[in-house]
């Protein structure tokens, strides 16, 4: 592998400005590497909207069709707020693309530098070393997707609305083996998190899990937690968990709360990982930042690029198996903002910030 191809989405408000500072990164790591980026640009989001009347038009479908990974900025804001929810660039734009790739695998990590403490709500006692948990959460599936879906309008005039939840044993074992070989990188420890004291969805996921589990993984500590009990644990405790993981809705808020104990969203990256294997024979994906497009900060120059960065390292050791390059960039990043103590406002606390460009000059200066 020399050339590594890639769609680049850049999107909306901040977007565009941080994904310039992770492919000034990602050039001069493959450059050091001898690889070199072919990437592609298209608009998504209210950039697609824009310029071509839909958050995901075909072209921008086609560019992504025609490469080994996507990375993607992000999408929405004011602009587009006004339009109806079905057409807004956020679902607009992700909820095709995930289906349209079958990119079934959320893996969201929950990392917390030990020196960046300050960043959590939660008080350092309950944290002192920092965190680092992932949660993985099913993300083709389940009540996002599952039909019948509608809203009509009764006899009575009443309005009535229907989403329905739903997951096949196969859907389960795909995300459990997800789950199953993070584990097996990191603690070895899996923590289920479902619904089952009231849904049959849930009733066969943890059927499902536990079987899959013990015929495939019997070395891994398997646990089950309920998702209320789960959230109230997060909190409490996060560093109980090694990987969490779950289906598609409760991963969602589960994911949002775990950013946010991590203490800056500026700094949280995700890997959403397909069926399809690219042409490295390595699961073709969607890399992005978890933070939004932060319309208040945009154009200032002041935006953290550090999740853009980090989605970066992510697409080098998913899709394209550059695990060493990946750890280089991640590394690189973790000594800019401790060792170097280099940081945005979102990460300041008392500390004079630096801009986005200065920030990923650092970090470039470190790899
Ligand atoms: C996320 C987002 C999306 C989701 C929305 C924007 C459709 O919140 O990626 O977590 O709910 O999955
Ligand atoms: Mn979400």
């Amino acid at each position: 592998m020399s050339t590594l191809k890639f769609a680049v989405l850049p999107g909306d408000y901040i977007g565009p400005e941080v994904m310039t500072e992770a492919l000034r990164v990602l050039e001069t790591a493959a450059a050091g590497a001898g690889l070199s980026l072919q990437y592609a640009t298209a608009d998504v989001g209210g950039a697609g909207i824009d310029n071509h009347g839909k958050a995901l038009p075909d072209s921008t479908l086609e560019v992504c069709q025609n490469a080994d990974a996507i990375l993607f900025g992000s999408v929405g804001g004011p602009k587009w707020e006004t339009l109806p929810p079905k057409e807004q660039p956020e679902r607009a734009a992700l909820l095709p693309l995930r289906k349209a790739f079958s990119l079934f695998a959320n893996i969201r990590p929950g990392l917390l530098y030990s020196e960046l403490t300050d960043a959590s709500p939660l008080k350092l006692e309950r944290i002192p070393e920092g965190i680092d948990i992932v949660c993985i959460r099913e993300l083709t599936g389940g009540i996002y997707f599952g039909q019948p879906k509608s809203t009509v309008q009764l006899e009575n005039g009443e309005f009535q609305a229907i989403d329905t939840m739903v997951y096949q044993t196969s859907e389960i074992e795909r995300i459990a083996e997800v789950a199953a070989v993070t584990a097996k990188a990191r603690d070895g420890r899996v923590c289920s998190v479902d619904k089952a004291n009231v849904l049959e969805t849930s009733v066969l996921w943890r059927k499902t899990v536990i079987e899959y589990f013990a015929k495939n993984h019997p070395d891994l500590e398997l646990s089950h937690m309920y998702v209320d009990n789960a959230a109230m644990q997060l909190a409490r405790d996060p560093n109980q968990f090694d990987v969490l993981f779950t289906e598609n809705m409760f991963g969602d808020i589960l994911s949002d709360e775990m950013a946010v104990i991590c203490g800056s969203l500026g700094m949280m990256s995700s890997a959403s990982l397909g069926t399809q294997q690219n042409s490295h024979d390595l699961p073709f994906g969607l890399f992005e930042p978890a933070g939004g497009t932060a319309p208040d900060i945009a154009g200032k120059g002041v935006a953290n690029p550090c999740a853009q960065i980090l989605s970066g390292a992510m697409m080098l050791r998913y899709s394209f198996g550059q695990l060493q390059l990946a750890s280089e960039i991640e590394n690189a990043v973790r000594k800019t903002v401790t060792i170097d103590g280099l940081r945005t406002g979102d990460i300041a606390f008392g500390c004079e910030p630096v801009g986005t460009v200065a920030m990923a000059d650092a970090i470039i200066a470190n790899l």
